[in-house]
């Protein structure tokens, strides 16, 4: 009898295991097919992205050709003075075809100027395009934050991107927690750009990975666009450099983590013990960390184990005010171990919603309601307004003093 146990067991184990991994074949291996394109002839999908200092640094992108050539940013000032900053470029290889992505910093910008500036490669120039650093001594800051946006092809994130730039036109930048499109094509890419491209141009945006930023696998590896569109400050872990970052604001730290690259322990390490030095580093300031996968989600046993065990610990411990998630389609607050903060937010601005588990002390849930929201802070308070993506209706509101 002992013998037939002892066979038994494994079986049973080896066919739950086949059962799980059907079940969730499309969800972990099944990448959706890439049509072949052509290169971009003119250069395109143009992107400002802050440098690690906010006040004086910008990282403009775009990509152009499939082969490197002579590529630079002309910054013009407002008396007609110009700086042209030579870029490097990276040949990147996709499934439906081949990319050349150009970077280039632009550093000692001054504080409250506006400048134009367009991108030339190999003699073919964009058209101008504009940004304004913050002024010196400001002392009230506000950004836009959205969570998944994961649009379909001609949806509605035209629209709604196009009303939230005309409602906040000043405000100092837009943050996303992941999933900013759908599946990682050319197709998702060029939706975003055709929706976006005017304020990706010249609204700074912090962006944080997805898993829809990824192609699935046993080991899933970003889409090799994303930190070539993206150009974030090479300060993170060496392993997800530019997939996690850091920028500093005059009184604030914002820290980013790649949350779907956490793929075994070594992953999860280095990226822990790279939080932890952000954090140490930013005592006295505002703390904001931002990913996709959420500690406390939205939905039942959905919380992020790994995330949870790892992160929060230290997110309490240095006393972040603001965590900010994505990836669950609902809205849900928690307060965390210090008075009113952390304040843990997951929201996101999608058309595709979830169905939330039901709210339990201490957790605030508001499901199938797409949001953005704003937040404002200064040196004593911050303050999280969220709004309805249809109505611009205020639903919630909290407020974190220092
Ligand atoms: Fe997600």
């Amino acid at each position: 009898m002992k013998k037939y146990i002892k066979i038994a067991i494994p079986l049973v184990v080896i066919f739950a295991i086949a059962l799980l991994v059907k079940s969730r074949w499309n969800a972990w291996f099944n990448n959706v097919p890439e049509p072949t394109f052509a290169a971009a002839t003119m250069p395109d999908r143009i992107t400002l992205t802050p440098g690690e200092d906010f006040m004086t640094q910008r990282t403009i992108s775009w990509r152009c050709g499939d082969t490197l050539a002579p590529s630079s940013v002309t910054v013009v000032k407002a008396n007609g003075d110009f700086i042209k900053t030579e870029a490097t470029g990276t040949i990147i290889k996709s499934r439906g075809g081949t990319d050349v992505f150009y970077k280039a910093q632009i550093d000692n910008l001054k504080p409250g100027k506006h400048y134009e500036y367009y991108v030339t490669t190999n003699g073919r120039t964009s058209r101008r395009y504009s940004f304004t650093m913050p002024q010196a001594n400001k002392s009230t800051w506000q950004f836009l934050f959205f969570g998944d946006v994961q649009d379909t092809i001609n949806g509605q994130s035209g629209k709604w991107f196009a009303k939230l730039q005309k409602k906040y036109p000043n405000v100092d930048f837009w943050a996303c927690a992941g999933d900013l499109i759908e599946r990682p094509t050319d197709p998702y890419w060029n939706y975003l750009y055709q929706t976006a491209d005017s304020i990706l141009a010249t609204t700074p945006i912090v962006n944080a990975t997805g898993n829809h930023d990824y192609l699935k696998s046993l080991y899933p590896t970003i889409d090799p666009r994303w930190k070539h569109t993206f150009a974030y400050p090479q300060n993170g872990p060496e392993i997800a450099m530019g997939l996690c970052y850091y920028i500093d604001f005059p009184d604030m730290r914002y820290i980013v983590i790649d949350t779907q690259g956490i793929n075994d322990c070594f992953t999860l390490a280095a990226r822990y013990n790279w939080l932890k030095k952000c954090l140490s580093g930013a005592v006295d300031k505002w703390k904001i960390v931002m990913y996709h996968h959420p500690a406390y989600s939205v939905r039942k046993n959905r919380n992020n184990l790994q995330i949870h065990n790892t992160f929060v610990p230290l997110i309490e411990k240095y006393e972040v005010h603001l965590v900010l998630q994505g990836h669950e389609h609902g809205y849900m607050t928690h307060i965390g171990t210090h008075n009113d903060h952390p304040v843990y937010i997951v929201s996101y601005m999608s058309p595709k919603s979830y169905t939330a588990r039901q709210p339990q002390p201490g957790f605030k849930i508001i499901p199938d309601t797409p949001m953005y929201h704003i937040v404002d802070y200064n040196d004593s308070q911050m303050v999280l307004h969220s709004y309805t993506l249809t109505t611009d209706s205020l639903i919630d509101c909290i407020k974190i003093c220092r």
